[in-house]
């Protein structure tokens, strides 16, 4: 049996902070968190309305979200998290949005020199080719992440971070998961995105070691161990 972590045990330095569900009307704040957080990414390289279909996506896909975000005390929005089951979140989303993406990196060539091109998004170009195997690698995908909740993207606008926000968040989708049963946590984060990874390790999540010889970003979070260590430090 896996508990809830009780939230009055997280406290962050943000007087009056709160959390909502996210939806699509919150998608330009989304969008402009990201660009202020990512800004060497792919999608923010590529501009403003790339990375707002990336987000409309996640809203819209076939996905079950979970999608929270963190408002400050006027209301702003100061970071959210992505997490869930998620079919395709970045094969749909190209799929989705193929000639536009085409035309857009086009107009940026220096993006097919990118190691974030070759390292995300080429597989999944490559997936698309193929429709048969695209329906495929779908299906085995969500028969293999039926067992593990996804967190696809955590962000608290920089001017907002180190006020525990993320942890608040973080510790809100590991209570979502235990609610719909789920026993683990997996994410994918850049290998040398060192602060997001020791901010993971501090919460409790492992690198997944697969047989390659490099790190490729894997976390997991085993909730059922998570659950033994809160209930230990619980008060009797
Ligand atoms: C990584 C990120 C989500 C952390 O959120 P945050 O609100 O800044 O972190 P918090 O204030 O909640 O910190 C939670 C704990 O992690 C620790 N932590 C946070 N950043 C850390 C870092 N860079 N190194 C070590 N520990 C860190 C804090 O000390 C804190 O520990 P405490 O509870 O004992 O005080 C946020 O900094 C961020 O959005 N970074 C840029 C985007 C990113 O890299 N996202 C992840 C990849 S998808």
């Amino acid at each position: 049996m896996v508990n809830f972590v009780p939230l009055s045990q997280i406290s962050t330095r943000l007087l009056n902070c709160n959390l909502q569900t996210l939806d699509i009307d919150d998608l330009f704040a989304v969008t402009e968190i990201h660009r202020d957080t990512f800004p060497e990414s792919m999608l923010s390289l590529l501009g403003f309305e790339v990375v707002r279909r990336y987000y409309l996506w996640q809203f819209t896909g076939p996905h079950d979200v979970f999608s929270l975000g963190v408002f400050g005390d006027s209301g702003t929005l100061c970071g959210y998290c992505f997490g869930g089951i998620f079919r395709g979140a970045l094969s749909g989303f190209l799929n989705a949005n193929k000639y536009f993406l085409f035309w857009k990196v086009l107009t940026k060539p220096g993006i097919f020199l990118m190691p974030e091109f070759r390292r995300r998004f080429l597989p999944s170009f490559r997936l698309m080719r193929r429709e048969r195997d695209t329906q495929f690698h779908l299906l085995q995908q969500e028969t293999d992440q039926r067992k593990s909740f996804g967190i696809l993207t955590i962000a608290i606008h920089p001017q907002f971070q180190g006020k525990g926000l993320g942890k608040l968040l973080m510790k809100r989708a590991e209570n979502a998961a235990i609610s719909q049963g789920f026993r683990e946590m997996n994410l994918t984060v850049h290998p040398e995105n060192t602060l997001a990874v020791e901010f993971y390790q501090k919460l409790g999540w492992e690198k997944v070691l697969d047989n390659s010889t490099a790190w490729s970003g894997r976390m997991t979070k085993n909730l059922v161990v998570e659950n033994q260590r809160e209930s230990s430090r619980a008060p009797s």
